[in-house]
C-alpha cells in the first residue's frame, strides 16, 4: 500500500479527486491510503495563524515555519518517509518516469504552498523532492498534488483493472498513445482502420506502434530526442 499525507491550508480543495472513479476504488481496496491534514489545526496562537507578511516588503503572505515544522514533526514521529515533496512551481518537472518511481515508494508526504510559498528555511530542514507540475502558476500546490497522487496511484498494480494497460499510456516508452476506436466500426462513414478488425494481435501490435511512433514525431519529436 501506498500512503499519501498531503498538507494543505484549503484541504477541502483535494476531497472531491480521490472520492469518485479509480481513485475511489483504489483507497476502497487499500491499495492506497490519502490522509488530508488541515495546517491550521497546527496554527499558531488563539487564531491558529499560518501565514505572515514577508521579510523585506512585498505583497503576498508567506507561510509561517512553525506550523509546518509542527505538522512534519508529527507526521515524522509516527512512521518514515520516503520522501517529503513541496509543490511548487520552481520544482523539477513533473514526467512520467518520476510518477514510475514514486509509484514504488511506501510513504509519501506533500505539502501543498499557498499565496508567496513556505518560509524557504522549511525547505531547507524538511523537503526532500520539489516537484512542478508545469510552467504557469496557480493558485495553490492542492490541484497540483491531486494530478501527482492520480498519475502516481494509477501504476500501482491491482489500481487500473487491466494492469498492462498503464503500460501501453502515453509517455510509457517515450512514446504517444496510438489512436483508439469503439463501435460502431463506420460512424458517419468514418471506418475504424480494417487492420484492428482483422483480429491478428501481432499485426495489431505493430500497427499501434507504427501510429504512436508517427504520432510521436510529428506531435512531440522532442519526446524521442530525449531518450
Ligand atoms: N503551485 C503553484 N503552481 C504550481 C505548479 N505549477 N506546480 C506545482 N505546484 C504549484
Amino acid at each position: 500500500m501506498l500512503r499519501f499525507d498531503i498538507i494543505s491550508a484549503v484541504p477541502d480543495l483535494l476531497k472531491s479527486p480521490f472520492e469518485h472513479s479509480i481513485m475511489k476504488r483504489a483507497a476502497e481496496r487499500d491499495l492506497i491510503h490519502i490522509n488530508i491534514i488541515d495546517l491550521h489545526e497546527y496554527g499558531v496562537g488563539k487564531q491558529k495563524q499560518i501565514d505572515d507578511y514577508q521579510f523585506g516588503g512585498g505583497a503576498g503572505m508567506v507561510m509561517m515555519p512553525e506550523p509546518l515544522d509542527a505538522v512534519i514533526s508529527a507526521l515524522k514521529a509516527e512512521r518514515s518517509y520516503d520522501e517529503v515533496i513541496y509543490m511548487t512551481p520552481d520544482g523539477q518537472q513533473f514526467k512520467q518516469n518520476l510518477a514510475n518511481r514514486l509509484s514504488l515508494r511506501q510513504n509519501l508526504m506533500i505539502i501543498c504552498g499557498h499565496y508567496k510559498g513556505i518560509d524557504d528555511r522549511i525547505r531547507q530542514e524538511h523537503v526532500t523532492m520539489e516537484i512542478s507540475i508545469g510552467d504557469y502558476v496557480l493558485s495553490g500546490g492542492e490541484l497540483a498534488a491531486a494530478v501527482v497522487v492520480d498519475a502516481v496511484s494509477r501504476l500501482i498494480p491491482g489500481v487500473l483493472n487491466n494492469e498492462s494497460s498503464a503500460l501501453l499510456d502515453s509517455f510509457q516508452d517515450n512514446l504517444l498513445a496510438p489512436p483508439v476506436y469503439t463501435r460502431p466500426a463506420n460512424y458517419k462513414g468514418m471506418q475504424v482502420p480494417e487492420i484492428l478488425l482483422s483480429g491478428h494481435e501481432a499485426k495489431i501490435d505493430d500497427w499501434r506502434f507504427q501510429q504512436s511512433l508517427e504520432r510521436t514525431k510529428a506531435r512531440r519529436p522532442d519526446l524521442l530526442e530525449d531518450q
